[in-house]
């Protein structure tokens, strides 16, 4: 029996979100529908060699012509930008689907920007300052194959620039995908760590954005939602890469808190995360999972009742008990759910060495996410909740 492919819109955002199983050989209807002939793909070369990827370009044959550009690396790069953008005018690209994790995701965005105007990216390594286009960008299409950044619905693009060495969030509306297709059949692929690593990168967008100085009643309900997708699919997600049910469950968590902190942005977690990744090469997602736990511990006495609601929706029982009393269960429920996916729990696990913590504290304070954390947070406090991560 064919399974329902389901197109929804949401307030947040002005990308439409496509899914299903086979909603990635059912968006060339979408692309068809645009008008688009042209689309240059940009993934990885891991995923350049999925036989979706082959699948997709040969059910598009005879309606709309296929290039691959398979430079899109996991940090990308503006070299891979430039790169990408030089692919893709070449081609005559009308349209740019990114498939992958967010890196990929990323890459493509700041493809379709550099489509528009050769050497547009060279123009954006200005930390601090608003991302600038003033060009038209081709129509974005998102495809994850993780379950945890929300690329695929928000209009922001990290990359790296070589020269600088400087790691930017570029940020425009030219650059929200006009569509995210969430096809579960699209994860099977990735290895149990990137999947655990991915869910817990979307739980702690979920947490950071609920608690949010600049959490709403909306950006809660959101976050609220996704909380209680991982708790309910991240273990069953992390033990079997077919469960079906399970992939499609983490997929739209992690989409609906991409919605969330779209809005809010994040907080302590990934401000502290971030310098583990660019000094040690931890993963973002492997970073978040460790710290998330002392992130919250530190945050706690700044809103109780928020944290008590997040322990009931990640299953805490809290009947009969203060505010307090329940909040104190959040990061407690957490570790159990990291526990059970088999996350690594302390920074010396991944490499991190415990002489780096100052250095990581000034690169850390200098986060845009600190200025929303619910707790005023000094460089003191960040070296304290380091510590008790190692
Ligand atoms: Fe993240």
């Amino acid at each position: 029996m064919p399974e329902t492919i389901r197109t929804e819109c949401f307030d947040e955002t002005p990308t439409r979100v496509v899914s299903g199983r086979g909603a990635l050989a059912g968006s060339r209807a979408c692309l068809a529908g645009m008008g688009i002939s042209r689309v240059l793909i940009v993934c990885g070369e891991n995923v350049a060699q999925l036989p979706q990827v082959a699948e997709f370009a040969a059910c598009c044959e005879g309606c709309i012509d296929v290039a691959i550009f398979s430079g899109a690396e996991p940090d990308p790069t503006d070299g891979n930008v430039r790169d990408g953008g030089a692919v893709g005018r070449e081609f005559g690209a009308q349209a740019v689907m990114g498939i992958g994790g967010g890196s990929s995701m990323d890459c493509a965005k700041g493809i379709a920007a550099e489509i528009g105007a050769e050497g547009w990216i060279a123009t954006q390594d200005r930390p601090g300052e608003p991302t600038q286009i003033d060009h038209e960008v081709p129509p974005i299409v998102c495809v994850p194959t993780t379950a945890g950044t929300g690329s695929e619905v928000n209009p922001f693009s990290v990359i790296t620039f070589t020269e600088t060495k400087r790691k930017l969030v570029l940020n425009h509306e030219a650059l929200y995908p006009r569509c995210a297709v969430l096809d579960p059949g699209m994860l099977t692929s990735a290895p149990k760590m990137v999947r655990v690593a991915a869910g817990l990168d979307a739980l702690t967008h979920a947490i950071e954005s609920y608690v949010s100085t600049r959490a709403t009643e909306a950006t809660r309900r959101r976050a609220a939602e996704a909380i209680r997708g991982v708790a309910q699919f991240l273990p069953r997600a992390a033990a079997d890469a077919e469960d079906m049910p399970a992939l499609a469950g983490m997929q739209r968590a992690a989409m609906i808190a991409g919605l969330s902190f779209a809005h809010t942005r994040l907080g302590i977690v990934h401000a502290m995360a971030l310098p583990l990744s660019a000094l040690f090469g931890v993963p973002h997602g492997v970073a978040n999972a460790i710290l998330l736990p002392h992130g919250m511990r530190f945050n706690l006495e700044a809103d109780p009742a928020a944290f008590a609601e997040i322990a009931e929706l990640l299953g805490a029982q809290v009947e009969g008990l203060s505010a307090a009393e329940a909040a104190a269960l959040a990061p407690e429920a957490v570790e159990l759910l990291a526990a059970e996916v088999g996350a690594p729990t302390t920074m010396g696990a991944v490499g991190v060495e415990a002489s780096a913590i100052e250095r990581m504290a000034d690169d850390a304070m200098k986060s845009a996410h600190v200025q929303v954390n619910p707790r005023a947070m000094s460089r003191e406090d960040v070296i304290a909740v380091y510590r008790g991560a190692m």
